[in-house]
């Protein structure tokens, strides 16, 4: 009881003490760039800035790393290119009414990457640690409040299901079984780490404000009980995609092309816009749940760790 009642005046103190924001720094991957949109709609950073009433400052780039020195891809990392580009900005924001976010990760555990052991000697420790290292680089520059969030789970996604079939992400033979438990052991310690660390980071950092924001548990019940997230007039859907297109193996679309997507109000429906990207419902729903934490302190799926 007495534990109790001290988390809740704590979790009370963290949104007393937590400002009106008025800025939002992205940085991440696809599932956060808002040029090269991957959600079917609007993507959810313009969402948050919206609901929280927030200027948005977007760095996230399509296929990015946190680090070429780590994984690569050939696409704009966190560490290379998304920091230099922030800071070649110049942005003059003000310290105590700006929040930074990270979302990275699918990417660096993806095919291609570790999943398929492209990087040799480099597992999810390195590339968790270099994300984690993104809020003490960012504290060096300035930064004071950051959301970090963890990685979706990836294994529950069409490209990494159990049955999974040949698609714009992976189209060459692989062992299905094997890709699904691989992804499964990454996401969880990837995110299990990153947790770990963040813990650890927090108190060398005065005046860091840190939530850890939870996509992994958050994407898990989403999946789990649809109907509490997913709005769309078809039948709701948490395990095809609605922009589905299947290849053929070491080919391209089957029948030549892709199928036209789902369109209009029926694309709320699905969990997923296409083999790997949350749709657009979804992300209505990650920005939903920030604002709550910006706004609020700790909810059921961000935790301020400080
Ligand atoms: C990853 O490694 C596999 C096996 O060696 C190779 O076939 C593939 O081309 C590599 N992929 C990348 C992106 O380097
Ligand atoms: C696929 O991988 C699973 C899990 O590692 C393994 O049990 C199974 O034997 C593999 N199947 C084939 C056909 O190699
Ligand atoms: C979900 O969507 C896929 C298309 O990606 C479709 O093949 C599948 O039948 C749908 N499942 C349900 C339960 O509607
Ligand atoms: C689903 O809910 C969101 C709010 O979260 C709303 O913006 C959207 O229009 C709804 N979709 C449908 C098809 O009603």
């Amino acid at each position: 009881m007495r534990v109790v009642t001290s988390l809740l005046l704590q979790s009370l103190a963290v949104a007393a003490s937590l400002p009106k924001f008025k800025h939002l720094v992205t940085f991440g991957d696809s599932y956060t760039d808002t040029e090269s949109v991957w959600d079917g709609g609007v993507p959810w950073p313009v969402y948050l800035a919206g609901y929280a009433d927030l200027t948005l400052h977007p760095f996230a780039r399509a296929g990015g790393t946190c680090s070429d020195k780590v994984t690569t891809l050939g696409y704009p990392s966190v560490m290379e290119s998304q920091i230099p580009d922030f800071e070649s900005a110049k942005l003059q924001l003000p310290q105590d009414k700006t929040v930074y976010t990270l979302w990275i990760g699918t990417n660096d555990v993806g095919p291609g990457a570790l999943l398929t052991g492209n990087f040799s000697g480099k597992t999810v420790v390195d590339t968790t640690k270099c994300a984690v290292d993104w809020v003490r680089v960012m504290y060096d520059l300035g930064a004071r409040y950051f959301v970090f969030q963890n990685m979706i789970p990836l294994e529950l996604s069409p490209a990494y299901a159990v049955d999974a079939y040949p698609s714009v992400i992976w189209h060459t033979e692989r062992n299905t079984t094997a890709f699904h438990l691989g992804m499964l052991e990454l996401t969880s310690a990837g995110n299990a780490i990153s947790e770990l660390l963040l813990r650890d980071l927090a108190p060398t950092l005065p005046g860091a404000h840190i939530a850890y924001f939870n996509s992994h548990g958050l994407f898990a019940d989403m999946c789990h009980n649809p109907s509490r997230y997913l709005n769309g007039t078809a039948p709701l859907n948490v395990t095809g995609a609605a922009n589905a297109c299947v290849y053929e193996l070491d080919g391209g679309p089957v029948g030549g092309a892709c199928p036209p997507p789902v369109s209009g109000s029926d694309r709320d429906s699905y969990l997923w816009w296409d083999e790997l990207h949350p749709g657009e419902q979804a992300d209505r729903v990650v920005a939903r749940e920030i604002a709550k934490a910006l706004a609020q302190g700790d909810t059921q799926w961000a935790e301020w760790i400080s």
